[in-house]
């Protein structure tokens, strides 16, 4: 029985030095220490031994359990201890690892001249509003002394809404006038950008959704020289000191006088043709249509419940996409709404 003693005590330090984690480590442990295990067994032959032999044998028995079940809690905090270190190693953070590129992205180039040309008009004094891209016809037409049978009333032009074409996307920013008339007093000074809708095949220079910014300025004693000056200093802002603009006469119902303001082309210089061919961007005309403008009708601010007696003002509408293009150099309006980003990344 000793030597039945000494074998087993040999064998289970012998694995248990082996097990290599702590689930081997146990399968041991069930092996030779457990209930059914061959420690037990052999203790369980003790009765047949002489009264002599058999307290000998139970101090060396015990003295053998004693033994592995230290050296089993030694070697299960050395396995712990092991795996411990082996999982840390694996959840390890490499903080010199070069991180992932992460691509910043910037303003769009037609938000970035809108925000120019918001910043010189709030510096003058104006506030910014807005208004809805679903007007009525009464505002984007009728109370802007656009009359029915108005060619630009015509369903060719203008998407509608309805059959009795009173519903529509508004086809300017104008009717954003008529909206703070009727609710403000003067003095007014607003600048109201937004999108505008029209029913236009895209070319260089046109699409059937576009942006404006509509100015509004009433109060007493304005005169053409207040929108000059106003639309001078916005444009020597934006373009520097040199550029080239010039006013024409034109004709808007809501405004009278009315005129148009354009700048030289930037493709051409304003000679029409570049080598021989017609400038693609101007079309040959050797100027660039930036906004109309005028001084608002009387009809328009009584039709408001303002008196025109009194008060007067002045009002433009900016083509915003034509705007960008001359101050980025951007030859093709499309590019504007194509977000290419090969593109956009230029700006
Ligand atoms: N709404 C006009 C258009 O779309 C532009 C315009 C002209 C706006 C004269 C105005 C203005 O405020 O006074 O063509």
């Amino acid at each position: 029985m000793r030597e039945q003693l000494e074998q087993i005590r040999l064998q289970a330090l012998a694995e248990m030095q082996e097990a290599a984690d702590i689930v081997a480590l146990d399968a041991v442990r069930v092996r030779v220490l457990g209930k059914k295990g061959e420690l037990t067994a052999v203790l369980k032959q003790m009765g047949k031994l002489s009264a002599e032999e058999r307290p000998v044998m139970g101090q060396v028995a015990n003295a053998v359990r004693a033994e592995l079940e230290t050296k089993l809690e030694e070697r299960k905090t050395e396995l712990e201890a092991a795996a411990l270190l082996e999982q840390l190693a694996l959840e390890a953070v490499d903080v010199t690892v070069p991180g992932k590129e992460v691509r910043m992205g910037h303003q769009h180039p037609m938000n970035k001249v809108l925000q120019e040309v918001k910043e010189i008009f709030i510096g003058m004094g104006y506030q910014i509003v807005d208004g809805p891209e679903i007007e009525e016809a009464s505002y984007n037409f009728t109370r802007l002394n656009i009359e029915e049978g108005h060619p630009s009333r015509d369903r060719s032009d203008t998407f509608y809404f309805n059959d009795d074409d009173s519903v529509l996307l508004r086809t300017q920013t104008s009717p954003i006038q008529i909206r703070v008339m009727e609710n403000q007093k003067p003095p007014i000074r607003i600048l109201a950008p937004g999108r505008v809708f029209r029913k236009d095949e895209a070319d260089a220079t046109h699409s059937p959704m576009f942006h404006q910014i509509e100015g509004l300025v009433v109060d007493e004693g304005i005169t053409m020289g207040d929108l000059k000056g106003a639309l001078e200093t916005m444009i020597k802002r934006l373009y520097g000191e040199d550029a080239v603009v010039r006013f024409r006469p034109h004709h808007f119902p809501f405004t009278e006088p009315s005129c148009e303001v354009d700048m030289q082309c930037f493709k051409c210089g304003g000679k029409g043709e570049i080598d021989g061919q017609v400038c693609p961007t101007c079309h040959g005309e050797g100027w660039i249509e930036l906004l109309g403008a005028g001084m608002v009708h009387p009809k328009v601010l009584e039709g408001c419940g303002i008196d025109s007696t009194k008060y007067s003002g002045f009002a433009f509408g900016i083509g915003l996409e034509r705007m960008a293009m001359g101050r980025l150099k951007i030859n093709d309006l499309r590019l504007i709404f194509e977000n290419d980003v090969r593109f956009l990344s230029q700006f």
